[in-house]
């Protein structure tokens, strides 16, 4: 089974680029179906969810071509309006529900199976569906686990989300784009992605305003038209560097990022000790100690981000003293910290609160990624971790990093992925 193999220990130096944002992508892909004409679309990260949507919308008949390894052309005309949107795929990846805001907005129908994604707590889907209907449409949940949304005609409402949801944002600013009159997103997320999106169906020819602050405002047009459009930096896969070079006591240099995205980032990393140059389009993390504790709740952007959750606990079990996390988006987020405390991390978690006493050091252990954050987090543990460690279920991580041992590697650390007993065991000889 394919999995990594680590070496813990190395203090991890030097640059690293950052794909783009996974996120973004699969909301602008979802999108670019919504008009007839042809999109190009270019920093896409070469990561399995992005594959996985790029399948998603070839199946349903649009013409997908593969410029470079990040840049793709697509055609979404020879689509059929109300073909059911289902397969394994589908299913899977979380972003796919997506196509439900892009179908309906297009063609005032859509049929899609329910999303998938991380098992991260119970993810309901109601904010979208009263979106969709304060639109005009109506949506039904169809078996076995379809939503098909329809509309004579989108006409244009005032939503209050009752909660902040980005997918919900997301999904409903789709569909709005082509309902008639003036829809206002009250309570809308601020996240860097939906910015993205809101980008991307202006350069098609939206009419949306405020994106980023929570009041989104949507003059629906007749015609969306083709464009050329580069996806944002990931931030959270910025942020996953700049918290290894903390766990290692590294010095790492985070090119290609938007340094505003990633404030509230540096703003914990500062807290606990460490030292954060921002240049550009650059943020340097230098560690050189032994770091301190803090405290860090998560919440909507530009709060904490819940995707960076995993991550800084596993630097707080690093840290001198008590340190708290609370988890505030998610209902089921602390699954990884059973394999924390196999490498010696003290992690109580009482509900959504996990109260760390910081240990001096990890040591490696076999350990299986319960999500794709998590397992990124338990790869950062692995680095900082005194000895050897096994990571599985390393599909998980594959979903949203690019290259993810390579760039680690390139910055020194011992890591290897391996599908078999031999490739495992040449790479311990090779690194003892
Ligand atoms: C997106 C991100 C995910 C990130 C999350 C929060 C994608 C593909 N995924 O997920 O990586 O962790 O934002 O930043 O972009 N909720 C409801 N009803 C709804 C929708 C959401 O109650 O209809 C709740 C959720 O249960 C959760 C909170 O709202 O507690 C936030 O969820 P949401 O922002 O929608 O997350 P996703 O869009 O699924």
């Amino acid at each position: 089974m394919e999995h990594y193999v680590i070496k813990g220990g190395n203090a991890l130096s030097g640059e690293v680029e950052i794909a783009g944002a996974k996120n973004a992508a699969l909301a602008i892909l979802a999108a670019s179906i919504m008009t007839n004409e042809t999109v190009t679309v270019e920093n896409v990260p070469d990561v399995s969810d992005i594959r996985a949507i790029l399948k998603v919308i070839a199946t349903i008949g649009a013409h997908v071509e593969q410029i470079d390894r990040h840049t793709f052309r697509i055609n979404g005309s020879a689509i059929k309006k109300g073909e059911p949107v289902d397969n394994e795929l589908v299913r899977e990846i979380r972003g796919s529900y997506y196509l439900i805001g892009s179908l309906l907005g297009k063609y005032g129908k859509a049929a899609v199976a329910l999303p998938g994604g991380c098992n991260i707590g119970l993810r309901p889907i109601d904010q979208h569906i009263k979106g969709f209907r304060a639109l005009g449409a109506d949506v039904r949940l169809v078996s076995p686990g379809m939503v098909v949304a329809e509309a004579e005609e989108l006409t244009a409402a005032h939503i209050y989300m009752d909660v902040v949801s980005v997918g919900a944002t997301i999904n409903v600013m789709m569909a709005a784009v082509k309902a008639h009159g003036y829809t206002i997103i009250e309570n809308a997320a601020r996240e860097p992605h939906v910015v993205d999106l809101a980008n991307f169906l202006n350069s098609m020819g939206a009419k949306i305003k405020g994106a980023g602050t929570d009041v989104i405002r949507i003059r629906g047009v007749e015609y969306l038209h083709g464009t050329n459009y580069s996806i944002i930096p990931d931030q959270i896969e910025a942020g996953t560097f700049m918290f290894a070079a903390a766990a290692t006591k590294g010095d790492i240099t985070i090119k290609n990022v938007i340094p505003k995205h990633l404030e509230s980032i540096s703003a914990k990393l500062t807290e606990v000790g460490c030292q954060i140059r921002e240049s550009g389009d650059a943020v340097r993390v230098v560690a050189n100690r032994r770091l301190l504790h803090t405290n860090v709740k998560t919440l909507p952007y530009p709060g904490f981000p819940t995707d960076m959750q995993p991550q800084i606990t596993v630097l707080l079990g690093l840290c001198k003293g008590i340190s708290i996390v609370t988890e505030s988006i998610f209902e089921n987020r602390f699954k990884y910290v059973d394999e924390l405390t196999k490498m010696g991390a003290s992690i109580t978690v009482e509900g959504n609160t996990a109260i760390i006493d910081g240990v001096e050091k990890y040591t490696g252990a076999n350990m299986d990624s319960p999500d794709l954050r998590a397992g990124a987090a338990l790869v950062i543990a692995a680095l900082a971790a005194e000895g050897d460690s096994e990571i599985y279920k390393i599909h998980y991580i594959e979903r949203g990093y690019e290259d993810f041992p390579e760039k680690l590697r390139h910055l020194g650390a011992e890591i290897r992925k391996v599908d078999d007993e031999n490739q495992r065991r040449r790479f311990q000889y090779r690194i003892s």
